[in-house]
């Protein structure tokens, strides 16, 4: 492998989101560790009220660039991906996604399936 594909961090680029993030934020993630993991870790307070086993869908994000990056849900994801908020092509649950490649942007749902956040 070349030094060019050995990049040792992600940069991920979090779209403004009225509540958790209202001017949007960047940061470098670590490759392999959880999306979830890495949002908290940078001051996004996304929901994971399953504690991040993929079992509560509270962590639903759009992967807007870089989803072909990433490995693809598999069946439990995608199951509970139906209980999401504004699910869409993009949705991921954050908590399945390990982070990879040169850059991901995520937009977070204006809604969390626990609560409706207000505007
Ligand atoms: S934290 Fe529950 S599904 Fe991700």
């Amino acid at each position: 492998m070349s030094d060019a594909h050995a990049r040792a961090t992600t940069r991920v680029r979090v779209l403004p989101h009225a509540q958790l993030c209202p001017a949007g934020t960047e940061f470098d993630a670590q490759p392999g560790r959880k999306l979830v993991d890495e949002l908290l870790a940078h001051g996004v307070a996304i929901e994971h009220a399953c504690e991040k086993v993929g079992a509560c869908a509270t962590c639903h994000v759009h992967l807007r660039q870089g989803a072909e990056l990433v490995a693809p849900p598999g069946d439990d994801e995608e199951d509970q991906l139906d209980g999401a908020w504004g699910l869409d092509a993009q949705s991921r649950l954050s908590c399945c996604v390990r982070v990879k490649g040169a850059e991901l942007v995520i937009e977070l749902p204006r809604f969390s399936r626990n609560h409706a956040r207000e505007k």
